[in-house]
């Protein structure tokens, strides 16, 4: 297997297939500080519950939650839609419920990345029954032209297109989460 340095590439080979830069680590960290900080003011002396949605959302949530000032508590969803694959199989299986009581609550769902927007629809449409105070989605990427279902995306870190990315939480078959780039399947 290729040695991964989680820093920095010009270039990643990975079997028949090269990514390159599209986000480096301090573009995304500076985002992530602006969102933050728009979020803290929106939700000046709430509560919120910031729901992430497993597992790609995990390095954005946390980096998020630490530039966001307010009393906030955070829970997870997990599921699976593209299995070990790049196109979404268009269905949603849940693999992890909310352990947390949304019943009155402000909920800020936090997406690694919106693609068609079937995992969102679907997080909605759990949580809503259940009747929470307000509910508002916070994604680092959308990509705007892939999107197939009517979802509101409040809070976007960036919007890219519609080509595959991995890095900083975003897999390629369960890999290269962990790096700190967003690198893109280059043609
Ligand atoms: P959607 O349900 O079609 O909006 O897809 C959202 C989910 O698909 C994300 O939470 C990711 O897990 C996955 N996904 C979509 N696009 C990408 C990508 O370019 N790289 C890695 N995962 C992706």
């Amino acid at each position: 297997m290729a040695e991964i340095n989680i820093a920095v590439h010009d270039r990643l080979v990975i079997g028949t297939e090269v990514f390159v830069p599209l986000l480096t680590e301090d573009v995304i960290q500076k985002r992530v500080k602006e969102l933050g900080k728009q979020i803290s003011e929106d939700y000046a002396g709430k509560a919120p519950v910031f729901i992430g949605v497993l597992n790609g959302a995990f390095l954005f949530l946390a980096d998020l939650i630490k530039n966001v000032n307010a009393d906030c508590e955070v829970d997870f969803f997990k599921l699976s839609s593209y299995g070990d694959e790049k196109i979404s199989s268009g269905k949603v299986k849940l693999l992890k419920e909310l352990n947390c009581d949304v019943n009155g609550r402000d909920i800020i769902i936090v997406e690694d990345i919106v693609d068609s927007g079937l995992s969102i629809k679907f997080i909605e449409e759990l949580i809503s029954p259940q009747n929470p105070a307000s509910m508002r989605v916070a994604s680092l990427l959308v990509k705007p032209n892939s999107l197939r279902y009517n979802v509101k995306i409040d809070y976007i870190g960036f919007e890219i297109p519609s080509k595959y990315v991995i890095g900083y939480g975003l897999d390629n078959a369960q890999k290269y989460r962990n790096l700190r780039s967003i690198y893109v399947l280059s043609e």
